[in-house]
């Protein structure tokens, strides 16, 4: 066979060569690099032959020595890297370092559920700004101008403007009245949202706090409706069995007015610390919506009527957990904290 077609059949070889050990990679080196190796060899050949082969020969056996040599590069190289690996100190089988899950405040867990209840009945989700104007926390809900129902609500004003001050909002009921304003009948919505009253801090109050609202405007809505909507959300949240009452009250956006107890959830209604021996525990104020309220918004009060509601989360939180002191919710505390970390995120 002359050179030239055992350089052919040499490169052949050396491209499909693999190698992916040491030894392999040695193999190689042994059979083209080394004094008697294959290469050396076809160059002694190579001196025997006739000048003019010679000519034609010499740039091939050339350039294969030089595919010889950095195939070998190439096999050390691919080596290194599969090395690296088995060389460090790591050991890549052990298992991975787990992170920790935050979790979520009590209060966004509650929220979150009493939103999935409404969300159940049809009602959406409308949210409000907590900077309000005097007109949607209070004129336009059938607070007249210094009335002292006004005072029910302890407020930070902001600042004064002519007939219309800028307050922080002190309830939720300011997001009724933007979304009557806004849209058309029928509405069935719940809004939860950050209130704040000028109030001193301590166990039992805060200067802000949490509520969430629920409107239910249409044809021939009555307090038959607000009382089952209320009935199925306490089913839902405190677990069947659960008792309301309503006892008469008074705000003035809504005629009549009631607040809703619920059989205490620690004792069943035998009486305890929780439920001060009554067997009740206050959870909302609802009733239904004042016609006044409904004209202030635009909305043909002879036509249509409706059912409001609100409550406190932090009332709320406070019953399932049996949470103690309001300041807990805002101290950031990390044990505190901690112990929601198993609760659904
Ligand atoms: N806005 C009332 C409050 O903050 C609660 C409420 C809302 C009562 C809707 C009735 C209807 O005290």
């Amino acid at each position: 066979m002359d050179i030239q077609t055992r350089i052919n059949e040499y490169t052949a070889e050396i491209n499909s060569f693999e190698a992916t050990t040491a030894e392999e990679t040695e193999k190689f080196r042994l059979r083209f690099l080394v004094n008697k190796g294959i290469v050396r060899a076809l160059f002694d050949e190579f001196k025997m032959v006739s000048a003019e082969e010679k000519r034609a020969l010499g740039q091939v056996l050339n350039q294969f020595k030089v595919l010889a040599e950095n195939k070998h590069k190439s096999l050390l190289e691919g080596l290194d890297d599969k090395s690296q690996v088995g060389d460090s100190d790591q050991d890549l089988t052990l298992p991975g370092r787990g992170f920790k899950l935050g979790s979520r405040h009590p209060l966004s867990l509650v929220r979150k559920e009493i939103v999935e209840i409404f969300n159940k009945l049809g009602f959406v989700v409308a949210e409000g700004p907590e900077i309000e104007d005097d007109w949607h926390n209070f004129s336009a809900l059938n607070f007249p101008d210094e009335h002292p129902a006004r005072d029910m609500q302890d407020t930070f004003f902001i600042e004064k403007k002519d007939g219309n001050d800028i307050a922080l909002r002190t309830h939720t009921s300011s997001v009724q009245v933007r979304m009557m304003e806004m849209g058309k009948p029928p509405f069935r919505a719940i809004m939860p949202g950050r209130v704040y009253r000028n109030e001193a801090i301590s166990a039992r109050a805060h200067c802000f706090f949490h509520q969430v609202e629920g409107l239910y405007v249409d044809e021939d809505v009555s307090f038959a409706d607000l009382k089952q909507t209320l009935f199925f959300f306490v089913q839902e949240l405190y677990g069947e069995g659960t008792k309301v009452r309503f006892r008469p009250s008074y705000f003035p956006f809504t005629e009549p007015s009631a607040e809703m107890d619920i059989s205490c959830s620690i004792c069943k209604g035998s009486g305890c610390t929780l439920c001060k021996g009554s067997g009740w525990v206050e959870i909302l104020g609802c009733g239904m919506v004042d016609p006044n309220v409904l004209e202030n918004c635009g909305i043909d009060s002879k036509k249509y009527s409706g059912f409001a509601f609100g409550m406190g989360i932090e009332r709320i939180t406070n019953l399932k957990y049996e949470i103690k002191d309001l300041r807990l919710f805002s101290e950031n505390d990390i044990r505190f904290l901690k112990q929601f970390s198993t609760e659904i995120i």
